[in-house]
C-alpha cells in the first residue's frame, strides 16, 4: 500500500502512525488522479462506494469495493460496466467467500454430501453497531447473500421480507429475509442491530445429514450432523405417519483457516497482476445487490414477494452479468463535458459570496433517472470541490436520509419539468431540516444552458426561508454520509 486518503485528520493521523511509508492525504481524488497506483481499494461509508468505485475506474484503476458493493442494481451495473469496458478488475468486499470454512461447506454441498437441502437459515445479529446512511440489509445481509450465492451456486427466484425500524425511526434496522430458490429449497436470513448477543450461524437441513457454521465458535466453526427424520419402510405417511429421529455421528472437521480478509486482499493483487475475474467479482457484487434491492421493494411493499426473474435461473454469475450489461443502455455523458456546460451553480445556490473555501458541505441528489442521477452527482464531485455527495431516486428515499444527512444542497436534474420540480421542493421542504436546503440543478451534457434554472434561483431564495442568506450548516470532519 503506497498512499491512504481520508477527510478525517484523527483517522490519517492513525494511519500515519501504523504505517509510515504510507503517503497519507485527506481527498481520495489525490490517490485516484496519483499515476503510480494501479489498484484502489474503497472502503468508505456505504453511500460513497459508487462514486468513489466509478471515479477510480474511470481514471484506469483496478478497485476492490468493500460491502455493499452497491446500493442500488443500477450502480452495480454500471461499474461492471466500466470495468469490462476497460479490462479492469472489479471485487466486492465479499470477505466470507475467501473464509476456508465457506469454501468447506460449498464442497461438502457440491459432493451431495448433505443429500438435497431442504433450507438454509442464516441468523447475522448483534447490539449495533448502527449506522444512517444504509439500513441493516446493506450492512449485514451481503454477507449472507454473497455465501449463500457462493455454496449453493444458484440464484433465488423470489425474495420476501420484512423489516422494522425500531430506534431511528427511518431505518430498518431489524430484517427478515426469506429466499425461495425452487425445488423445495428457501433460504431464511435474519439480519439485526437489536440482538442482545452476537450470532453469525448458519444451518443447512438437508434430507441426508445438516451442517451448523457457528463462525463465533473458535473450536468448533463447522459441524456436520448425522441428523432427520426417517419414515419407517413401507409405511405411506398419507395413511398412517410413522417415523423415526436418526441420531448419528457429529463431525467436527479441521478448518484450516487464514484470515480471510488477507487472503481476499492477497487475491485482489493476484487478479491485478494476472488480470483474472476475481472469486467475488462484479457479478458477485451486482447479484447481491440485486437481490438486496428486491428486499427492500418487498418490505416497503409490506412483504410481498418479489420476482427475481431477472437472473432467469441463470448461472454463472459471468453469464447473468454478462446479458444484464447488454441491456442496459450505453453512457451518455462525460463529466468533461459538463464543465463546458456549467459555471458553478452550487456557488450561485448559496447567494452572492458563494460557500467558505475550505468548507465541506452536503449535498443530495435527487432524480429518478440514473444516469442523470449519476452525471449531476459526478459533475458536482468534480467541479465543486467540498460536497460530499448522496444520491437519492425520490422522495421515499429522500425522507430516510435527510433527517440525518441535513443536506446544504438538493441538486435536481435540468431536464426536470418545472410544475414537477416545485412540487418535489415543497415536499422537501416539509421534511423536517428539509428547509435548510438550497436547491439546485445541475445541466446535462449538450444543453449549452447555464445550469440553474430560473424556478431554482426562485426556490432558493424563497426557500431558504428564515435561513435566506445565512451560511448552511457546517459539517463535521467526521463525514458519515
Ligand atoms: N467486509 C467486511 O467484513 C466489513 C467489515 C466492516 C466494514 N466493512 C465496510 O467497510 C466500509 C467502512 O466501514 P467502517 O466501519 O470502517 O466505517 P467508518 O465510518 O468507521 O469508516 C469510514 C471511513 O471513511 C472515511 N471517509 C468518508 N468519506 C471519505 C472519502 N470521500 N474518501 C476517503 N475516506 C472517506 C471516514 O472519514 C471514515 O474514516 C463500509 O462500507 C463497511 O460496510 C466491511
Amino acid at each position: 500500500m503506497v498512499m491512504a486518503a481520508d477527510p478525517d485528520i484523527e483517522r490519517r493521523r492513525y494511519v500515519e502512525n501504523m504505517y509510515p511509508t504510507v503517503t497519507v492525504v485527506a481527498e481520495s481524488e489525490e490517490v485516484i488522479a496519483s499515476p503510480d497506483i494501479d489498484a484502489i481499494v474503497v472502503a468508505t461509508p456505504a453511500r460513497t462506494h459508487f462514486h468513489q468505485a466509478r471515479r477510480a475506474l474511470k481514471a484506469g484503476k483496478h478497485v476492490l469495493v468493500e460491502k455493499p458493493f452497491a446500493t442500488s442494481l443500477a450502480e452495480a451495473t454500471e461499474l461492471a460496466r466500466i470495468a469490462s469496458t476497460n479490462n479492469l478488475v472489479l471485487m466486492a468486499g465479499h470477505t466470507f467467500q475467501y473464509a476456508g470454512a465457506v469454501t468447506y461447506i460449498r464442497d461438502i454441498i457440491g459432493k451431495g454430501e448433505l443429500g438435497d437441502l431442504t433450507y438454509v437459515r442464516s441468523l447475522r445479529l448483534n447490539l449495533g453497531q448502527f449506522r444512517t446512511n444504509i439500513n441493516v440489509l446493506w450492512d449485514l445481509a451481503p454477507h449472507d447473500l454473497s455465501i449463500l450465492l457462493y455454496v449453493l451456486e444458484r440464484f433465488p427466484k423470489t425474495v420476501q421480507a420484512t423489516g422494522r425500524a425500531r430506534v431511528n425511526h427511518s431505518v430498518v434496522d431489524v430484517a427478515n429475509v426469506t429466499l425461495d430458490f425452487g425445488d423445495q429449497l428457501a433460504a431464511h436470513i435474519i439480519v439485526s442491530w437489536l440482538d442482545p448477543q452476537k450470532v453469525r450461524k448458519m444451518t443447512f437441513v438437508g434430507d441426508r445429514k445438516m451442517l451448523v457454521y457457528d463462525n463465533m465458535s473458535p473450536s468448533k466453526k463447522i459441524q456436520i450432523l448425522d441428523k432427520g427424520i426417517e419414515i419407517a419402510p413401507g409405511h405411506d405417511p398419507a395413511e398412517s405417519f410413522e417415523y423415526a429421529h436418526r441420531q448419528g455421528d457429529i463431525l467436527i472437521p479441521t478448518i484450516h483457516e487464514a484470515e480471510p480478509l488477507y487472503v481476499e486482499c492477497e487475491h485482489f493483487i493476484e487478479c491485478c497482476q494476472l488480470g483474472k475475474i476475481p472469486r467475488s467479482g462484479a457479478a458477485s457484487g451486482a447479484a447481491v445487490t440485486a437481490i438486496i434491492e428486491a428486499a427492500q421493494q418487498s418490505i416497503r411493499s409490506g412483504g410481498k414477494a418479489v420476482s427475481l426473474d431477472m437472473f432467469d435461473g441463470a448461472a454463472p454469475f459471468e453469464d447473468w452479468l454478462d446479458k444484464t450489461l447488454t441491456m442496459l443502455p450505453g453512457a451518455t455523458s462525460t463529466v468533461s463535458d459538463a464543465r463546458a456546460a456549467n459555471g458553478s451553480p452550487a456557488n450561485d445556490a448559496f447567494g452572492e459570496h458563494g460557500r467558505e473555501p475550505g468548507q465541506r458541505y452536503k449535498a443530495m441528489v435527487i432524480d429518478p433517472d440514473e444516469s442523470r442521477r449519476v452525471f449531476a452527482a459526478d459533475a458536482l464531485i468534480a467541479f465543486e470541490p467540498g460536497f460530499d455527495v448522496v444520491t437519492v431516486r425520490g422522495l421515499d428515499e429522500a425522507s430516510e436520509w435527510i433527517e440525518t444527512f441535513v443536506p446544504d444542497l438538493l441538486v435536481m436534474s435540468e431536464n426536470i419539468e418545472q410544475s414537477a420540480a416545485e412540487e418535489l421542493i415543497d415536499s422537501v421542504r416539509k421534511m423536517p431540516n428539509g428547509d435548510r436546503c438550497r436547491v439546485v440543478s445541475v445541466g446535462r451534457v449538450g444543453n449549452g444552458e447555464a445550469a440553474t434554472a430560473p424556478w431554482c434561483h426562485a426556490a432558493v431564495s424563497e426557500g431558504a426561508g428564515s435561513q435566506s442568506g445565512s451560511r448552511p450548516s457546517r459539517m463535521s470532519s467526521h463525514t458519515e454520509n
